[in-house]
């Protein structure tokens, strides 16, 4: 059976993707103001990965016997000057989720608990690709700078992406 305090850190966290998910949600619907769809798309996709992050954390918990209490998801911010500002943020807010699991991780550890040591693994990797994804999204916008015929590229660009719920987990 899960350990409390591992339980409790875990319902933190789902607390945590869950607001990550609203944080990309808040910068689609100003990629969507901005006229940028594909900044709109891929914000979205985002989105339902970081709801597909909190509810694996979900399943988790109970399939360990745990106990999920969910606690209320704090308002993200709902303008940002650019999309280099929102890449910037999201950047930044990844940089902390990275500390928070490796937080959860060392926990794990700590109670000797190596079942979620390993469940924990999946998210270490995660991390290392979200932080990746958003620093080059970070370059990209402040290469475009301005510049419309470049913001318009970049637009398309973001268009590509995809959701598909088998690319972020195992399921
Ligand atoms: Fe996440
Ligand atoms: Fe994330």
């Amino acid at each position: 059976m899960l350990n409390k305090k591992m339980q409790d850190a875990f319902n933190e966290q789902i607390n945590w993707e869950i607001f990550s998910g609203y944080l990309y949600l808040s910068m689609a619907a100003q990629f969507a103001d901005a006229g940028m769809p594909g900044g709109q798309s891929w914000m979205t996709v985002q989105y339902k990965e970081e709801l597909v992050h909190a509810q694996m954390m979900f399943d988790y918990v109970l399939e360990r016997g745990g106990r999920v209490t969910l606690g209320a998801i704090a308002k993200p911010q709902a303008k940002w000057k650019d999309g280099l500002a929102m890449f910037k943020e999201a950047l930044a807010h990844e940089e902390k989720v990275t500390a928070r699991i490796h937080d959860l991780a060392s926990l794990a550890l700590e109670l000797k608990d190596h079942a979620t040591y390993n469940f924990l693994q999946w998210y270490i990797a995660e991390q290392v690709e979200e932080e990746a994804t958003a620093s080059d999204m970070v370059q990209k916008f402040t290469m475009a700078g301005e510049h419309p015929a470049g913001l318009y590229q970049l637009d398309k660009e973001l268009a590509a992406r995809t959701f598909m719920a088998s690319s972020v987990t195992t399921w």
